[in-house]
């Protein structure tokens, strides 16, 4: 059924168009029921369907509904697995369009600038392009039944400290590289039916109150057609946010908001035509949910459950193993911990699900022989002597030890961030204990963000279950015994303490500002760049079996594609994913360009081909206003982690931009030499320099005056010329009308 939405809206009044543009309560928009606009709801959260029917709030504090509770991002992004992304998305969609709920406020994909923030559970990864790429593909799965998803927190909201009132200064090219990018990969690749502003400032101006970000950038450049909702509570200034393209105030709370966008429409502050704008955007959504030939089907929740646990089988990441796992079943081996009662598979806040059924890998008998200890509390506390020697020698006798370790609820949550990353030290002192007795101690991580691991040398194997979902328990134990192989990989690194980290001396601020001093060099990137030693790394993960990467070749073409040779050469069946990374002339570091997963048989050898897009090889330029490439020869790797490159390949790209330039006295003689329409003069130029600096003979000067005197003069500015006598100031005068006139025939010619 095809609405006229702007006939609509010429029916409606000011009062009802204002009112649409905020929320009717916590989760319910606005109907104007003359108009046969109906009330939509939406609903939290990125990993479960927390839909709540009484008392509602946007904490996750009140009862949801029962759900399904899928693996949390943290854990979804270790599957590097686009599709099951998708298939995650595709379910969370069926339970919306079954339980009327039109928009699902997720993903949340803000970057992982530190691994303290408390919401890092949340979010993917450190990497844009990782994020985007994954998050791109739950949003497709979300939307296949025309219900909304909701791309959050736009933009730069990368803390907890502070979270509503907090700017994040960061510089354009860190913004549009790290903090922007994954959001227009989504924008541009899978349509978001919505966007959340958040909470946060950016450069000193709320991100809800920012025309640059949701109409310059968000729509003007990347063809966003959605519609913007605030964070809950997060609207300051409810016109100049209508200004700058914010639609929906939610939650509604006393129509203040309303209210104004009245008055300021009759005094003539706001033009009408915005309010409209706003009001159609909604309704656009509102109808596309509501007139959708979607079935409301019931779906399946045992089948949405097994899914749950297929999914968390293929987020976990085996950090280490000496070959001590796959166990056998029927060994006696003893679990320790009360996270094999009752795991940890997801975070506090308005993300938080009242899952449908939580198993615990204790509770997975079928032929298992374990014995059990707690060996620490739940909460992190320490237990008496009795209990830890009790846990101890039950696994000193064991065949083999499962510690089931994690940071528990209280340690990491929306609303708060992390002060450290140790787990607690009753966890740390018993692993300690048992791995002196037990040389066949796997420890097994519940965990939402990377932790401290001080004893990681002493133990034979390490299972990252992240924060998993309902199903972590029974997937644990699925690949405890090789039932199902461990195919994650580290969306983010595990530095070795918290000191290493990129923005230790700048996170999170002093509460009104917090500095993103370390720009780019973001997880891997600046790991990589100091060539520092990390825990373990970005993309890192083991299989049951061995893999080779051979033949590497790399299309002349552009958009360029990576090809090459896969094979599995260890004794089980198993998965592999392919990283590619690229790595610019002028760059410190690499970043990953693709990734691709390939499953093989014992022996078998595959081609894989990974198709790289414009970006791979570009840079944002504040002056140029874009993305370019500089050109040069680029690097091509491919690895199976940031830090494990199997096979390399160079690649020669010509620039397809140049940084405008406009001279004048400050302008340097470098400046000039780096442009191709100045370039010219200015070799000619630094040659008489050169004579005349040495006196006619350049033999004279020693090799390290040449130089010098050579850098002074690439880092003069003209002004500076005559002091050195090697030109007059009307010379110099002269050059820049020159230099500017051969500025403007360059750039006519590339118009
Ligand atoms: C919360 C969160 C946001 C959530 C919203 C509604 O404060 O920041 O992610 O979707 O409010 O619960």
């Amino acid at each position: 059924m095809k609405r006229d939405i702007k006939a609509l809206i010429s029916e409606m009044t000011l009062e009802e168009k204002a009112g649409l543009c905020s929320g009717k309560d916590t989760w319910r928009l606005k109907a104007v029921e003359r108009l046969g606009i109906p009330s939509v709801m939406v609903s939290d959260g990125p990993h479960g369907l927390r839909k709540q029917g009484g008392a509602s709030d946007h904490l996750g504090l009140n009862d949801s509904i029962k759900a399904i509770c899928f693996p949390a991002a943290c854990a979804a992004a270790a599957s590097f697995d686009e599709e099951l992304l998708e298939k995650l998305g595709d379910m969370l969609g069926r339970e919306c369009r079954a339980e009327d709920v039109a928009v699902l406020l997720g993903p949340a994909m803000n970057i992982k600038r530190s691994p303290l923030c408390g919401r890092n559970f949340e979010y993917f990864s450190e990497d844009p392009y990782l994020t985007g790429k994954l998050a791109g593909a739950q949003i497709r799965g979300i939307q296949k039944h025309d219900v909304g998803a909701c791309a959050k927190h736009f933009a730069a909201n990368n803390q907890e400290y502070r979270r509503m009132t907090c700017s994040s200064e960061v510089d354009e090219k860190t913004l549009r590289e790290i903090y922007l990018r994954a959001f227009e990969i989504v924008v541009r690749e899978a349509k978001p039916w919505s966007v959340m502003s958040s909470y946060n400032k950016i450069n000193g101006t709320y991100a809800g109150e920012s025309h640059d970000l949701l109409t310059k950038t968000l729509r003007g450049e990347w063809g966003f057609d959605g519609f913007v909702v605030s964070d809950w509570g997060a609207v300051n200034d409810r016109v100049l946010s209508a200004e700058a393209g914010l639609d929906l105030e939610m939650p509604y709370y006393d129509g203040s908001g309303d209210r104004k966008l009245a008055e300021a429409v009759l005094s003539g502050r706001l033009d009408e035509k915005v309010l409209d704008k706003a009001v159609e955007r909604i309704l656009k959504i509102v109808f596309r949910f509501y007139d959708s030939a979607c079935e409301k089907e019931n779906f399946d929740r045992e089948k949405h459950h097994a899914a749950a646990v297929q999914a968390a089988k293929k987020c976990a990441v085996l950090m280490k193993n000496n070959g001590v796992l796959p166990l056998g079943r029927g060994e006696e081996i003893a679990y320790i911990g009360p996270f094999a009662k009752v795991p940890r598979y997801q975070g506090g806040g308005s993300s938080h699900i009242n899952a449908y059924r939580v198993k615990g890998a204790l509770d997975m008998a079928q032929g298992n022989n374990l014995i059990y200890a707690d060996g620490f509390g739940a909460n992190g506390e320490a237990l008496s002597k009795i209990e830890v020697d009790k846990a101890v020698q039950k696994a000193k006798n064991a065949r083999a030890a499962v510690i089931f370790a994690g940071l528990p609820d209280s340690y990491e949550s929306e609303g708060y961030d992390r002060r450290h990353m140790k787990l607690p030290s009753s966890q740390n002192e018993l692993i300690e204990k048992i791995a002196a007795v037990q040389p066949n101690t796997v420890v097994v991580l519940h965990i939402g963000s990377p932790v401290e691991m001080p004893w990681a040398d002493d133990v034979a194997a390490i299972l990252n279950m992240y924060l998993g979902g309902e199903g972590v328990g029974e997937a644990a134990d699925a690949l405890l015994y090789g039932d199902a192989e461990p195919v994650g990989r580290l969306p983010e690194s595990f530095p070795e303490r918290l000191e290493d980290t990129p923005c230790y001396l700048d996170f999170p601020g002093d509460g009104e500002r917090s500095v993103y001093s370390e720009g780019t060099y973001v997880g891997y990137r600046y790991y990589d760049a100091r060539n520092m030693k990390v825990l373990f790394p970005f993309g890192h993960g083991l299989s049951y079996t061995e893999f080779e990467f051979s033949d590497m070749k790399i299309s002349a073409s552009n958009p360029f594609c990576v090809t090459l040779t896969v094979t599995n050469t260890g004794a089980r069946m198993g998965t592999e994913t392919v990283q590619i990374y690229v790595s610019a002339p002028d760059e410190k570091c690499k970043r990953l360009v693709g990734f691709k997963k390939i499953c093989l048989d014992v022996g078998e050898s595959k081609m894989v081909r990974i198709d790289l897009d414009d970006r791979a090889y570009e840079q944002f330029s504040g002056k140029l206003g874009r993305w370019y490439c500089r050109g040069g020869a680029f690097t091509v790797h491919a690895g199976r982690s940031s830090r494990d490159i199997r096979l390399t390949e160079k690649i020669v790209l010509k620039a397809n931009g140049v940084i405008p330039l406009a001279v004048d006295q400050n302008t340097t003689i470098a400046e000039l030499f780096e442009h191709p329409a100045t370039r010219p003069t200015v070799e000619k130029m630094l040659a008489g320099f050169r004579a005349a600096v040495s006196g006619g003979s350049a033999e004279r000067r020693s090799e390290q005056e040449a130089v010098m005197l050579r850098e002074m003069a690439l880092n003069a500015p003209l002004r500076a010329l005559p002091t050195f006598k090697l030109i007059t100031t009307q010379q110099v005068n002269a050059l820049i009308g020159q230099m500017n006139v051969l500025l403007d025939e360059y750039n006519k010619k590339g118009e």
